[in-house]
């Protein structure tokens, strides 16, 4: 079947002919019909993610797919051949830049009814870091303050809508271009990133999403109220990431290093980092589907390639300008 691999790390992506998946047990043969492009995907063919992602290439990249149940193992029982789907495969069972994957079942979801193919293809893994940011880790209350940085992002549209939905006060950062159309999709408050430092126009936060990293995180830290807790989902990585995902103890010492600065600010300021990086969840998905289709969270599709493309879509993610999501859309 045609699927994008790359053949060594940092080598490019490219088209190839590889197996067919195998069925497990527990898994479901999907056809996939759109596949949600991803900054992970690119980070994993440059190696940034070796360390805690350890791959073997050649790899077939891709970790947002919709598309239709054509095949279930035999212990299989919440869905069945015909399906449409979506999910986010689990590491180390990615590859939906491919005809078909095999999918463990607990990681899908009916997707949602109320929208395209292509927009429940950009769904997955955004929709299920937000989610895993503001309700599982940030426990969002209504009445809280959210800043929700890289409002027009992949995620950041999701998780304005999402932080919304649960009643908060939602603020964002983005370009004035962007302004009115994060208004609609529920933004209390726009910075503008380019004119403007939100560390002078945001105080008392109980909560930041932060998708950027760098400077924009211990800023963040200033913004929060005493208590408050900004979660990362661009690094810097905490010791309590890498015991949680069980990590060797040289690579957590690395971790430890890597986020030293920032934990020690936020101890001095009296406020909470955590680090993110969000995991395949069905049930979590099923969740978001609801949402979709009570008119909650609707998807924002910037893009959509064909999927003889997907190299240079990819290629292309971060350089071109887009609202939301790319999508590559299959045959
Ligand atoms: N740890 C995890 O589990 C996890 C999960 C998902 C994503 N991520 C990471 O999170 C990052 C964001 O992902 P994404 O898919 O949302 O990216 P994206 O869609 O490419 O986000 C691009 C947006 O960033 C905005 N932006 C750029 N510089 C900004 C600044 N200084 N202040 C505010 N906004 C700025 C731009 O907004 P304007 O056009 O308005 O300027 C643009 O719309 C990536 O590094 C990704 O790898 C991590």
């Amino acid at each position: 079947m045609r699927a994008f691999v790359f053949d060594a790390y940092r080598k490019p992506l490219h088209e190839a002919d590889v197996p067919e998946p195998t069925v497990g047990d527990h898994d479901v043969l999907v056809q996939v019909a759109a596949a949600g492009l991803n900054h992970l995907d690119a980070k994993i063919r440059e190696g940034e993610f070796r360390l805690i992602l350890p791959y073997e290439a050649p790899l077939t990249l891709g970790h947002d797919l919709a598309g239709t149940v054509i095949e279930v193992g035999g212990s299989v029982r919440s869905l069945k051949p015909g399906d449409a789907v979506f999910a986010r495969p689990r590491d180390h069972r990615i590859g939906t830049f491919a005809e078909r994957i095999s999918v463990a079942e607990s990681d899908v979801a009916l997707a949602p009814t109320s929208i395209s193919t292509v927009e429940a293809a950009s769904l997955p893994l955004v929709a299920l870091t937000a989610w895993q940011a503001l309700v599982e880790r940030g426990n969002v209350q209504p009445g809280q303050k959210v800043l929700i940085h890289a409002g027009a992002g992949g995620v950041g549209t999701i998780a304005i809508q999402l932080a919304k939905h649960l009643g908060a006060h939602v603020a964002t950062t983005a370009s004035s271009s962007n302004a009115e159309f994060l208004r609609e999709l529920g933004a209390d408050v726009v910075v503008d990133h380019r004119t403007q430092d939100f560390e002078e126009e945001l105080s008392g936060y109980d909560l930041v999403l932060d998708s950027l990293g760098g400077e924009n995180l211990p800023k963040s830290l200033r913004v929060l109220r005493p208590g408050g807790l900004a979660i990362g989902i661009q690094g810097p990585p905490t010791p309590a990431f890498a015991k949680a995902a069980g990590l060797n103890p040289v690579v957590r010492l690395a971790i430890a290093g890597l986020s030293r600065k920032v934990r020690a600010q936020a101890k001095r300021l009296g406020v909470r980092y955590e680090f993110l990086f969000m995991r395949a969840d069905g049930d979590q998905l099923r969740e978001i589907a609801a949402l979709v289709d009570a008119g909650a969270i609707r998807p924002v599709v910037g893009a959509t390639h064909p999927f003889a493309e997907t190299a240079a879509a990819l290629d292309s993610l971060g350089k071109t300008r887009i609202r939301g999501k790319a999508v590559v859309s299959l045959p």
